[in-house]
């Protein structure tokens, strides 16, 4: 069976005019989505993601703003101009490019948010929220997987769900959310003894473990659905993801390529994450003759 591969760049693309249209009904009420972005230090990939971060705003109309700071800045500074974006009604958004210099404090950068402008959803009381199921801000990575499931059409109610990986990015929220869509939900991790046991008895598999290929074919079952959150620049300069694609395709009923899968989709729930911000400050839902629309609930 050829897996039906799901294409999170089309995906991506027809969302975004979405939440375009519904930037543009927001700035026709005269508020203008606002995001900051917060960049410490001179990590490469960090500033390529904030690159992709700040464009894409430009792309759907969202007015972004990034702070750079040096590698060495004290933490207080950081959290000082957190306060002050917290304060700032032009700024819906804040997001902080994770990871950090080994000298600031996440926990304590990340709370300083204000949880209303927590688009990214790390402050403590948005995972709090989302484990409640009741999510404020979905952290954009599980969220942009929901949605890919949800536009391939897969249902997810019923289904055994494994997710592989555990972090607090996407690992975990990613299996709250699964949870809540009332799947049965098996979380490993790259280390769990005889993995291959669970990720076989897999209906969806997601894995997020940034180990290069350690999902192969042999590990799944046939008619597995696949999401590869990974993404792994090897020796030889090509990027490839947690999962083994060749061996994998051929049993899976359908999968999601690396390059070209998840990744378009965090940036886009990114997105989506400050026009809701914006529409909630406004306390203005999109009037309906203009055809916008809010985001569904997630465990739709
Ligand atoms: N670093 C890697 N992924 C992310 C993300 O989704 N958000 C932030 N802020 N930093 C990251």
């Amino acid at each position: 069976m050829a897996a039906k591969i799901i294409d999170g760049k089309a995906v991506a693309r027809e969302l975004r005019a979405e939440w375009k249209a519904r930037a543009g009904c927001l700035r026709a009420r005269g508020i203008y989505p606002g995001l900051a972005v917060i960049l410490v230090g001179d990590n490469l990939a960090s500033r390529v993601y904030v690159r992709n971060k700040v464009n894409a705003c430009r792309e759907v109309g969202i007015h972004s703003e990034l702070h750079e700071f040096p590698a060495g800045v004290p933490e207080e500074a950081v959290i000082f101009r957190i306060r002050q974006l917290n304060a700032n009604r032009t700024i819906h958004g804040i997001l902080v490019q994770l990871p950090l210099p080994r000298h600031i404090d996440n926990r304590r950068v990340l709370e300083a948010i204000s949880p209303e402008k927590d688009v990214d959803g790390f402050h403590l009381y948005n995972v709090g929220a989302l484990v409640a199921g009741s999510a404020v801000f979905p952290p954009c990575t599980p969220y942009g997987v929901m949605r890919l499931l949800q536009h391939a059409g897969i249902a997810v109610e019923g289904k055994h769900a494994v997710v592989v990986g555990r972090s607090n990015i996407v690992g975990k929220p990613m299996a709250l959310m699964l949870l809540e869509a009332g799947a049965t939900v098996t979380i490993c991790t790259s280390k769990t003894r005889d993995l291959a046991d669970h990720t076989g008895r897999a209906d969806i598999l997601v894995v997020a473990t940034g180990r290069p290929k350690l999902v192969s074919g042999d590990m799944v079952k046939d008619g597995v659905v696949v999401i590869d959150v990974g993404i792994n620049r090897l020796p030889d300069g090509r990027l490839v993801g947690d999962v083994d694609y060749e061996s994998v395709a051929r049993k899976a009923s359908h999968i999601t390529p690396v390059p070209g899968g998840v990744g378009p989709m965090t940036v886009t729930m990114l997105l989506v994450n400050t026009i809701d911000a914006a529409e909630r400050d406004a306390r203005c839902a999109p009037p309906a003759e203009t055809g916008c629309r809010r985001s569904p609930a997630i465990t739709a």
